[in-house]
């Protein structure tokens, strides 16, 4: 078989049909968990130099396809390589996390550029056009950004903090300046994951981590309205482009996401209770997740009871495995080795393998 004419098993759960055995990948796949990952890292000078290497990026995005032969690589990079774009000064600060100069006020957003610099980014473009040359033919590459709201918070806070409150407290002080930012970050995410397509990914995720913390009205606005922005200007310049959105932490709420957003496939936390999501969620569209990761971390029966839980829920629909939020670092190989073990062991039954529409009840 050529290239072109292999099966891609996640571009078919995408394209919303029901795979035999569920198309497994792993949020964080590459990172610290993997010694191959440690060992380049401790090369690098920073994590963004990392990330701004297009050749060990590259590495890195494939190394745990040939450890565990996912079915699908996510470009190694980060969220906040666009607030780097835009001019905010970023870094990494070892075992803490992202340092960002946080914009405190509106006028700090005059210090902002209003267009990416695609100059500084082009090693990322550089590291997809090398994936694509050795990834294995069946396996999809995932390209990614952070939600509009989600890389505001980091640039308004400067930092991870546990609840994100200092962007909720900027929108409702300044509500002007924070449609502003979104504005600009809804057309700048767009014009990147459209430079991510033309550079060889196939797919991308829209990582929306602190979607949960908004209160409902603030969910319509700052969460649903830009993905459905974003989306269609990307679709405008990529017809068709395949999109997941993972709105974390939305639960109830993934009914409205889901009647205003044109995703192909919506990512589910690790809290959303299963019967729920079948019946709700999976009946309308396809749906990927949602391991806890601590089960993961924790292996044994916890681990196979989870596993077993999500395949049963989901394996009437279509659907993609993979966990409720990333891989945590101190994750022991040995049990994401027994995750792909027990999630491929058993085709599901093929009495049902048409197209997935809205019409299943
Ligand atoms: O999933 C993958 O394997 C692809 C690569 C990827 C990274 N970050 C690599 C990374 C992706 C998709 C992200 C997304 C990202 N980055 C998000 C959204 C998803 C999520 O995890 O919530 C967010 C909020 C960020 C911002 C960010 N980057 C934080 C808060 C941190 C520090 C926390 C941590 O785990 O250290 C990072 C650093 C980061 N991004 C690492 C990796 C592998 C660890 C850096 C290191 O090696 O020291």
């Amino acid at each position: 078989m050529t290239p072109s004419s292999v099966h891609k098993p996640l571009l078919g759960v995408l394209a919303g049909k029901r795979e035999p055995v569920p198309p497994l990948w792993l949020m964080r796949q590459a990172g610290r968990y993997l010694p191959e990952y440690r060992a380049l890292r401790g090369q690098a000078a920073g994590f963004l130099d990392l990330c701004f290497d297009a050749k060990r990026a590259a590495e890195i995005t494939l190394q745990p396809i040939r450890r565990f032969g996912f079915d699908a690589a996510i470009l190694f990079s980060d969220i906040l390589v666009v607030p780097h774009a835009l001019g905010q000064c970023v870094s990494f600060v070892e075992g803490e996390g992202p340092r960002l100069d946080a914009l405190k006020d509106p006028t700090a957003l005059d210090r902002l550029r209003d267009q990416l610099d695609h100059g500084a980014l082009a090693p990322v473009y550089e590291a997809i056009a090398r994936v694509r040359q050795d990834l294995p033919a069946a396996v999809t590459l995932v390209g990614f950004c952070g939600a509009p709201w989600t890389v505001a918070t980091y640039m308004i806070a400067g930092r991870g903090t546990a609840d994100q409150l200092p962007a909720r407290l900027f929108a409702y002080e300044h509500p002007d300046a924070f449609a502003r930012l979104i504005d600009l970050l809804v057309d700048v995410s767009a014009g990147y994951l459209v430079r991510q397509f033309k550079a060889g990914v196939e797919a991308v995720q829209i990582f929306d981590t602190w979607a949960g913390i908004l209160p409902a009205r603030e969910f319509e606005m700052w969460c649903i309205r830009p993905h459905v922005r974003l989306i269609e200007k990307l679709r405008a310049e990529i017809p068709g482009a395949r999109v997941i959105g993972f709105p974390r932490g939305a639960g109830t709420e993934l009914g409205r996401y889901l009647d205003a957003v044109a995703v192909d496939t919506v990512g589910l936390d690790w809290t959303i209770e299963l019967e729920f999501a079948r019946t709700m969620i999976q009946k309308r569209r396809p749906v990927q997740g949602n391991l806890d990761p601590l089960a993961l971390l924790a292996g044994g029966a916890a681990l196979d009871r989870s596993i077993d839980a999500i395949l049963a829920a989901f394996a009437e629909g279509p659907f993609i495995f993979n966990l409720g939020h990333g891989v945590l670092p101190e994750t022991p190989l040995t049990h994401v080795e027994r995750l792909i073990e027990r999630v491929r062991r058993a085709p599901r039954s093929t009495s049902y393998a048409g197209s997935w529409g809205s019409s299943w009840t």
